[in-house]
């Protein structure tokens, strides 16, 4: 017997009934549903604990899709760098020129073309890219500079010694690369889901907070425990009076998908629209302020929880990036609306939930990966300096973080959970992965597109 309200899907107040009642224009792209349609079909193991899938994944994936590498404001200045490991590939990506355009940054393959030393192992500035080791040296523009002893290499040409070139191309504020010289442009790639960002302003959003962890699982293994809200019954109880789990919905698109948490409804599990009030309010609250604030809350007469958490979350926010926000829909500034571009970037769409992730492997390791979170926000005025970019090794839990507060708390509770699952899938025992036809739709459709990735045949 469980402690919680059973119920079918078709008892559910969907996102759609939500998005009806909105007080003001809902952006377009959020009244656009794209259903799932693949069957319930169950997934190998195989694909998470398996180094030889992951060798093809480094040449079919890594080395053939866009990926996200950094925000361009965290190289505002010419010279200013940041290096993108990806498996065992490394990329310096670098503002070679001011300005906004995409001629002012380039990315180039982190590899010193004398003997092959990692050029550049953390982010910075500088004039020039100098081989720590014998000092070759080139510009900025990737153009060969100095060879020491130049009379000991007769066979080598100068002019035809530039770095090797990655792609890169400039969407919302966000720097994508790609290593395949040959793979279609950005905004085609993203499809409908540049589309739908030209509702959503990110561009004019700035780094908040940026946090990176070892997570202790396979990086689809991690991936997948963000894509679905079917585990937060159990996993993450303490937002279940203001979250909308099993009544979230899910889009697919092409490579790409979409998952609508609302907030501020209590749980179809808890009965929904049944489910007190004010106890929505308290749990919100309370997970704002830390677990244990026992803060009165008062409810508006005649407002629903959702009606006044609005009125208190457009008004803090307001506050808080000295923003008008007045204007917005209500879903805008409550509800979390989250976009998969594949492989592994997601970009949250909404002020209330403006997260961004990015789940890499680990090296060669299949049992770990990084796991990147960014929190933006909107601003007034020049735009705040972006924050630090802070590090977590595997054995530190999210809320070592200062910046994270009682967030860390629940993605703590989802990378317990991940260990646990990459230890149970290296046991072998289970000879496939299950999943939910809906709620966990948009992990079987990442593993259509992988699969066709791999097959040589997308
Ligand atoms: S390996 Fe880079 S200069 Fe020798
Ligand atoms: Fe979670």
């Amino acid at each position: 017997m469980s402690q919680f309200v059973e119920f079918a899907r078709t008892d559910m107040e969907m996102v759609s009934d939500l998005l009806a009642r909105d007080a003001k224009k809902v952006p377009w792209p959020l009244l656009e549903q794209a259903p799932p349609t693949l069957g319930p079909t169950d997934l190998s193991i195989e694909s998470y604990i398996s180094p030889e899938i992951h060798a093809r994944e480094v040449e079919t994936i890594w080395k053939k899709t866009w990926q996200w590498a950094c925000r361009i404001e965290e190289i505002p200045n010419v010279g200013d760098h940041i290096v993108y490991d990806i498996a065992d590939q490394s990329v310096i990506v670098v503002r070679v020129a001011t300005g906004a355009g995409p001629e002012a940054i380039r990315a180039y393959h982190n590899v010193c073309l004398h003997r092959g030393t990692k050029l550049r192992v953390s982010d910075g500035s500088v004039p020039k890219f100098r081989c720590p080791f014998h000092g070759w040296t080139w510009n900025l523009d990737g153009t060969f500079d100095w060879l020491p002893c130049e009379w000991d290499f007769p066979q080598v040409n100068k002019s035809e010694l530039s770095l090797p070139e990655v792609r890169v191309e400039l969407w919302k504020g966000f720097v994508m690369v790609n290593f395949d010289l040959q793979a279609k442009p950005l905004r085609e790639f993203l499809g409908v889901v540049a589309n739908h960002f030209e509702e959503f302003p990110l561009e004019n959003w700035a780094i908040s907070l940026h946090v990176e962890k070892v997570m202790p699982a396979n990086w689809k293994v991690t991936m997948e425990a963000f894509m679905e809200a079917y585990h937060t019954v159990v996993t993450h109880p303490e937002i279940l009076p203001y979250t909308g789990d099993a009544n979230s919905q899910y889009d697919i698109y092409d490579e790409h998908s979409r998952m609508i948490t609302p907030f501020a409804v209590a749980s179809p599990h808890l009965g929904g629209p049944d489910f007190d009030q004010v106890k929505i309010l308290q749990a919100m609250k309370a997970f704002r302020k830390g677990r244990n604030s026992e803060e009165a809350v008062t409810l508006a007469h005649g407002l629903s929880a959702r009606d006044q958490a609005l009125v208190d979350l457009r008004s803090g926010l307001e506050k808080a990036f000295r923003v008008d926000l007045s204007q917005e829909s209500d879903t805008m500034i409550l509800d979390a609306v989250q976009y998969f571009v594949f492989p592994n970037f997601m970009p949250w769409a909404t002020f209330g939930t403006p997260l961004v992730y990015r789940f890499r492997p680990n090296g060669n390791d299949v049992d770990s990966c990084l796991m990147t979170l960014m929190l933006l926000r909107p601003f007034s005025g020049d735009r705040p300096a972006p924050a630090e970019r802070r590090f977590l090794r595997a054995d530190q839990p999210w809320t070592d973080d200062p910046g994270m507060k009682t967030l860390g708390v629940v993605y703590d509770q989802d990378a317990s959970n991940v260990a646990r699952v990459q230890k149970g899938l290296k046991a072998k025992t289970n000879a496939t992965v299950k999943l939910g036809q809906y709620q966990e739709s948009r992990i079987r459709h990442f593993h259509h597109v992988l699969d066709e990735y791999l097959a040589g045949t997308r």
